[in-house]
């Protein structure tokens, strides 16, 4: 029998109207509020009941709205709101209030819609267990890939399948960035300044350009491809400060371009899951992805090889992926049923990121004098890594008046995170080794 939800004192019997309550209506609140007005006619066709929008809680209920905003419905009661709605949409944003305020949501019986990656990604399994004591809905489209439809996907239409693999471009702002370095040559923080500026980036791009952001996603992805609790603890993380636009002008030639990925992959010892720059062929359709979109591949056993691609993020977009998530849970509400519960049942090892297995190029700037590649060789030998190929490219001055210098770049064989870390611990401490200037994992070839 199905569970009933565990408070009816919001729950209408034969409901005609569901009362939806918005807490936050900044970037994608307003656009939120924009759809459930302008679409209002059509929603209600599709849920089979009107959806009223009862109230928005804000911070500051006298700040200047767009004027799609009904003033009237502001209110800095948050608390008081959830209680009297059928459905609550959060788009606050942060751990707190936003936690607290979707469990007093849960307790009181609503359906909860959020956009929440930070929350859902270090506290999800809270939310999941109150949302199955209540017997109510917990959705989150939106907070991966804003548009994109991908958590559903995962979810829903690969729950029959047998996930390999999540590897993807999550963050929008980060891809413009370095999209910006690779086609107009800037340097990271002209390029991060200009994102600010198009309103990617946040006034604080922290999240974004350290990789924060790409990680709370990631853990959503792979708890829900792998059926496995992982929290954004659990995800290495490497943002895209290193990057300088020495590394991105290398990798145009070398066939690649340098990508902030999000990769959540299983194998036979359990999961791992990483965020970090790495060198995409320029064959590969990631290398494609452009200015602030996204685009996740996911790999299943029996379905193959599956591309999402689309709007990452901005108030329109995203507000798109909250509103499918609201008529869904309305749905629910007027016809009965409930979306999916929390699947954690494999419980497959969250394994370390020393267990990785990538390709890796690494560039060093040694001295130019016979040898010298031979003791490199001998020191990649003696850990194990394998040399897939070796370039060492013309010219030799790197700074002005050093000229018995050059640079060397080496393409790997796949290599574990661990023997690569010592390899390049062991090449620094090489006496022909005036520096290592990057090392980045090769992914997608
Ligand atoms: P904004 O900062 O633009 O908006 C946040 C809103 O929350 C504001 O309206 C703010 O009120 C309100 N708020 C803040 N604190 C409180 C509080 N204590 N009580 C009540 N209201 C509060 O954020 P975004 O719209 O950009 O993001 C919202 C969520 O959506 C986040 O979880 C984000 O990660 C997610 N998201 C955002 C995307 C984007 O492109 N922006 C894409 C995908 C997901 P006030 O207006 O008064 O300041
Ligand atoms: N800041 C994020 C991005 C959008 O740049 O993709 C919200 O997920």
């Amino acid at each position: 029998m199905a569970q009933q939800p565990r408070s009816d004192r919001t729950i209408p019997l034969e409901p005609t109207t569901l009362r939806v309550a918005l807490l936050g209506c900044g970037v994608v609140g307003t656009e939120v509020v924009r759809l459930l007005t302008t679409q209002a006619a059509d929603l209600a066709a599709r849920v089979g009941a009107r959806l009223e929008l009862v109230g928005i809680a804000v911070r500051d209920v006298e700040a200047e709205r767009d004027p799609v905003v009904d003033r009237s419905l502001l209110t800095s009661d948050a608390e008081g709101l959830v209680e009297k709605a059928d459905v609550v949409v959060e788009v606050v944003g942060g751990i707190e209030p936003a936690r607290s305020l979707l469990l007093r949501a849960i307790e009181h019986g609503a359906a909860v819609v959020t956009a929440n990656k930070a929350l859902l990604a270090q506290d999800g399994p809270t939310l999941y267990a109150a949302a199955d004591a209540a017997g109510v809905d917990l959705y989150f489209e939106a907070a991966v890939a804003g548009a994109i439809p991908i958590v559903r996907p995962v979810r829903e239409s690969l729950v029959g399948d047998r996930v390999q693999r999540v590897l993807g471009i999550v963050n929008g702002t980060t891809n413009y960035v370095l999209d910006r370095m690779a086609t107009e040559g800037l340097d990271l923080d002209a390029a991060v300044a200009e994102a600010q500026a198009l309103g990617y980036a946040e006034a604080d791009p922290t999240a974004d350009v350290e990789g924060f952001d790409a990680a709370a996603k990631a853990a959503i992805l792979a708890s829900l491809a792998f059926h496995t609790r992982v929290s954004i603890d659990d995800v290495d993380r490497q943002g895209i400060s290193s990057v300088t636009a020495d590394d991105v002008a290398w990798a145009a030639r070398t066939g690649h371009t340098i990508k902030l990925l999000a990769i959540a992959e299983r194998s036979d010892e359990g999961v791992q899951v990483r965020v970090h720059p790495a060198l995409v062929p320029l064959t590969h359709p990631l290398a494609g992805v452009r200015g602030a979109f996204n685009a996740v591949f996911v790999e299943a056993e029996a379905a193959g090889e599956l591309m999402f691609y689309g709007r990452g993020a901005g108030g329109a977009p995203t507000a798109s992926a909250v509103l499918g998530d609201v008529v869904s849970v309305a749905r629910h509400r007027v016809l009965g049923g409930r979306g999916p519960v929390e699947s954690a049942y494999a419980a497959l090892p969250v394994l370390p990121a020393s267990a990785a297995r990538t390709r890796y190029q690494v560039r060093l700037e040694v001295t130019d004098q016979p040898g010298v590649l031979a003791q490199v060789a001998a020191v990649l030998a003696e850990h194990g890594v394998s040399i897939e190929a070796v370039r060492q490219p013309p010219g030799r001055a790197l700074e002005p008046g050093v000229d018995d210098v050059a640079q060397l770049v080496i393409s790997t064989h796949t290599a574990t995170e661990a023997a690569l870390r010592a390899t390049v611990a062991a090449i620094e401490g090489l006496d022909v080794v005036r520096r290592v200037l990057s090392v980045l994992r090769v992914e997608g070839a």
